[in-house]
């Protein structure tokens, strides 16, 4: 699987939702998780979040039992979906997962176990979907361009993690043509602010962020007059009953054991610093405030808070 695609062929499959006045819930890695999907979905409901406001940034299957009915779900609810690596090799069949996990680790094999297993469950109507997803979602929020994709903005499954260096995201950010990047893929939750932008993973929605706590992730992009806030998401759901439906189908017990330890089977994909936080819950309850452009920032200055409210209609 060629999980580098050219710039012009993710142009070509980027959509743009123009812009919203209304917050945006931003999620991703529902991972085969029905129960954890539904009770997304519920708090979505809950916080008057309509579903064409939800945007799910991919790998909507892996790791748990219910591949077919957590993609269904999805589908169905019509909320705005990016293709993950996993939809990308669904959707052309082909024979492994394309998570870019190192051959030979722990990852790499039980990533072939659960592959195989979401492979058989995925019909032809669900393939189809797949194969018209976007890689990219654009979309503005107080007059700062947002764009969501899954691993980073040029690789489908590469692996962006808070520790990385500012150089590492200012790469991304060349190639982004946005002043919010939204990301999946790497399963942990974070706010990076670099320079006047900023990185954001909402963690995923199917499986733990390795902090010992069976509690999974998504955010909230709240449009305000002067900026943007953006808040990060626990929520618990009934972990049990999707761990004995892995148990039960014998897929990836591993990650099974996940869903209530909160602690990944492997950490190959890992940097030191994640390494070292396994098992810690994470707090993440300040949010980041992201402010509004101001006319002098368009030729080069420097961001300021307390900007003129942009003129913001939905045509979402
Ligand atoms: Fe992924």
């Amino acid at each position: 699987m060629n999980t580098v695609n050219s710039a012009q062929h993710v142009q070509s499959r980027t959509r743009d939702l123009g812009r919203f006045d209304a917050p945006v819930l931003v999620c991703g890695g529902a991972y085969s998780n029905l129960e954890a999907f539904k009770a997304l979905l519920a708090a979505a409901e809950r916080m008057a979040i309509p579903k064409n406001h939800i945007v799910h940034t991919g790998d909507v299957i892996a790791y748990c039992a219910d591949a077919a009915a957590t993609a269904d779900l999805l589908h169905e609810s019509g909320a705005p979906a990016i293709l993950g690596n996993v939809e990308e090799s669904l959707a052309a069949s082909s024979p492994d997962c394309g998570c870019g996990f190192n051959e030979g680790s722990v990852c790499d094999k039980l990533a072939a176990e659960w592959f195989s297993y979401a492979d058989a469950q995925t019909g032809p109507e669900l393939r189809r979907w797949m194969q018209l997803l976007p890689y990219h979602l654009t979309f503005e929020l107080s007059g700062r361009r947002v764009r969501a994709v899954h691993g980073s903005v040029q690789e489908v499954n590469r692996f962006m993690f808070s520790s990385l260096p500012d150089s590492a995201f200012e790469a991304e950010f060349a190639h982004a043509d946005a002043d919010i990047v939204v990301a999946g893929h790497s399963g942990i939750p974070f706010t990076r602010q670099v320079g006047s932008r900023v990185w954001h993973n909402s963690g995923s929605v199917g499986l733990p962020a390795n902090d010992g706590t069976p509690r999974v992730w998504f955010s909230v992009l709240t449009p305000e007059r002067d900026g943007v806030h953006i808040e990060h998401h626990a929520f618990n759901y009934d972990h049990e009953l999707t761990k004995s439906k892995m148990l039960q189908a014998g897929v990836c017990t591993e990650y099974a054991e996940t869903l209530s330890s909160g602690v990944w089977p492997s950490l190959d994909v890992l940097p030191d610093v994640e390494k070292q936080s396994t098992g810690k819950p994470l707090d993440l309850s300040e949010p980041v405030f992201c402010p509004a452009p101001v006319a002098e920032e368009k030729s080069g200055a420097a961001p300021k808070t307390g900007a003129p409210a942009p003129t913001i209609q939905e045509t979402a």
